[in-house]
């Protein structure tokens, strides 16, 4: 079985216009790799996705609303996303979870959204440092993937194991850590669909950088990245692309 991986990019709230100038960059090194390249995905700030859609580079968003449209002051709706350029959309990321109570429900009712307007849709879990501590961290994946992911949709679903405790703080599991719980999601998948969880990309996020990309996208059952800091600079984003090759 050979799943093609993914690189994406969650730029969280950061990019101005000036910016845009490093997804071009990205684009020229993507190109230069001609067939050998990943897919490869940026997320930028609801701001930038109709200037970015106009790229090279395949565009997603970071959240989008349940619904179409209607009385929602401030929401953006996966349609609008689609309208915009975008192709993919990130849905329930742990900073999504704590910042804005986004339970299971809501993640996946959001999912079923994006999947309904044809993005491919990024479903992210993740224990937290207390949880892995307290040996629950396959307890609570395996909550939140039978909780957050619409088995029953159609369209292309794509899960990020972020353990919390890894984002931002340059600590990452240990590569079998990885491995066995991407193993785990996808057997969890499997327990809905068995070809379909065989297809499945499963990206792995937290501190991802150039440095130990090469080694975590080795392991069984890692399909990707999904990668915030080191994903502004097209330097560093190169640096975790070019370790796919
Ligand atoms: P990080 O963020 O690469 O900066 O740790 C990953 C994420 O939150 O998606």
């Amino acid at each position: 079985m050979t799943r093609r991986k993914l690189i994406a990019g969650n730029w969280k709230m950061n990019g101005l216009n000036a910016a845009l100038a490093e997804i071009t960059a990205i684009g020229a090194g993507v190109a230069a790799l001609g067939a050998r390249a990943p897919d490869v995905l940026v997320c930028p700030p609801f701001t930038l996705i109709s200037s970015a859609a106009r790229g090279e580079v395949a565009i997603g968003a970071q959240d989008c609303h349940i619904g179409v449209s209607g009385a929602h002051t401030g929401d953006i709706s996966s349609v609008m996303l689609k309208d915009a350029g975008a192709g993919s959309v990130i849905v329930g990321h742990s900073e999504r979870r704590a910042d804005h109570g986004e339970d299971d429900a809501l993640v996946r009712a959001k999912a079923e959204a994006a999947l309904a307007a044809g993005l491919r849709t990024i479903i992210c879990v993740g224990e937290t440092r207390a949880e892995r501590e307290a040996g629950t961290a396959y307890a609570v994946v395996a909550r939140q993937i039978a909780g957050s992911v619409p088995f029953a949709a159609q369209g292309t679903i794509v899960i990020a194991y972020e353990p919390v405790w890894a984002i931002g703080t340059g600590l990452t599991p240990t590569n079998d850590d990885i491995a066995a719980m991407h193993g785990a999601i996808r057997a969890e998948l499997a327990r809905s669909d068995a070809a379909r969880a065989a297809v499945t990309q499963i990206l792995y996020g937290g501190s991802v950088k150039p440095g130990n990309a090469r080694e975590i996208l080795a392991l069984a059952d890692v399909d990707g990245a999904l990668v915030g800091g080191a994903s502004l600079k097209a330097a560093d984003f190169l640096g975790i692309i070019n370790a796919c090759v």
